[in-house]
């Protein structure tokens, strides 16, 4: 397999001091860099990474938020693919309401991941205390998970590795699972969901419900059978699991994994959802998903793989950190292929986030850049 994991999910938010705050203090997640839109510099963005744990190595998974400031304009139907027209849709923007709409063709929520299940409860509890609204514990099935959303609206699950995604299969994706009423909208104890939480405060992050990565990213089909052929014949991730989508009656949910450890952050899946319509890009949701390959090489073959497919594609683009191109699923869905990121090209990895990072050409207008940015100060928390 070419595709060896998740690199990140994008996402666009209305004021990006508000989302550090969201997952610096609440989540416990560190920036690992402040930087502009490699398309268009008037576009700030901010990165989350994750934490080590037990001496291991940090996962390699990050969250990226673009942020897009005016009230009165929509974020650009097209969204930031290629330089030009990126840059001529930030100049002159169309006026609208810049809040993304959920439908096909958009995401739906990214998922991060604890070891356990008394996790879940303390994240509930920590983050119900704080003033966010929580949802959960769900019994998925092949992760338990409770759901909260960031300030811009965006869903943010947290789901738990077990008892993952073998019990029901001998061979993964072999045929459709049908889910146990008590786990679906309708046949579930919502009262008994609502009520269970960790019985005690809980007022600091530790090691052992701590944030590990990514456990999965959820996106939404029009068509289950279309977006299974082109995820598993072009793209070529394994579907590993067929089921129904457990919040809505009808709906189906599709997993496919981009490594063969299943490993939480390997997974993609999409809900199917025949009658939505198609979604608006805006704040509040993904801009898009990104999947790793290993090196230049392979970035450049799957480039020329995709493009002889005939998918809508990018051009190859170099962000500093990353080489990536971006490219459409058919229900629009913006998903991007880069080589692994290197935050640590322009600052130490013992500092990494704290200072703006800008590419060379734009060192000359830092000192604008930067009061551009400082002076969109987030509101004032209602609870902290
Ligand atoms: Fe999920």
């Amino acid at each position: 397999m070419i595709i060896r994991g998740v690199n990140s999910q994008t996402f666009i938010a209305a004021n990006l001091a508000r989302v550090e705050q969201f997952y610096r203090d609440h989540l416990g997640l560190p920036v690992v860099k402040r930087s502009v839109h490699h398309l268009d510099e008037k576009l700030a963005t901010i990165t989350f990474g994750f934490n080590s744990f037990a001496g291991a190595a940090p996962r390699m998974e990050t969250i990226t938020y673009i942020e897009w400031n005016p009230i009165f304009y929509m974020v650009p139907e097209r969204g930031f693919m290629e330089e030009g027209q990126t840059k001529q849709d930030v100049a002159s923007p169309r006026a609208g309401d810049p809040k993304g709409r959920w439908g096909a063709g958009t995401n739906h929520h990214l998922a991060l991941h604890v070891p356990d299940r008394n996790g879940l409860l303390k994240w509930k509890r920590r983050l119900t205390d704080l003033g966010i609204h929580v949802t959960g514990p769900y019994n998925r099935n092949y992760f338990h998970a409770i759901y909260l959303r960031d300030p811009d609206g965006a869903i943010i699950e947290i789901a738990t590795s077990e008892p993952g995604f073998g019990h029901d299969e001998a061979v993964l994706g072999s045929g459709f699972r049908k889910q146990p009423k008590e786990n679906l909208i309708g046949g579930r104890d919502e009262f008994a969901v609502a009520f269970e939480t960790w019985p005690q405060p809980i007022a600091a992050i530790t090691d052992d419900f701590a944030l590990r990565g990514f456990h999965h990213i959820t996106s939404i089909s029009s068509d289950a059978e279309r977006t299974e052929r082109f995820y598993v014949d072009t793209i070529g991730l394994p579907l590993i699991k067929k089921t129904d989508y457990l919040d809505e009656k009808g709906g189906t949910h599709f997993y496919y994994a981009c490594h063969e450890d299943l490993m939480p952050g390997s997974v993609l899946t999409f809900l199917g959802l025949p009658n939505y319509k198609p979604g608006r890009l805006g704040t509040g949701l993904a801009h898009h998903f990104t999947l790793e390959v290993e090196n230049d090489a392979a970035l450049d073959n799957e480039h020329r793989r995709l493009q002889r497919a005939g998918v809508p594609i990018s051009p190859v683009q170099h962000t500093r950190y990353t080489k990536l191109f971006q490219f459409r699923d058919p229900d629009g869905h913006i998903c991007a292929i880069s080589t692994p990121s290197d935050f640590t090209v322009d600052e130490p990895a013992s500092t990494l986030g704290t200072t703006l990072c800008l590419p060379d050409h734009l060192e000359e207008h830092r000192v604008q850049i930067e009061r551009q940015i400082a002076f969109r100060p987030a509101p004032t928390p209602l609870l902290d």
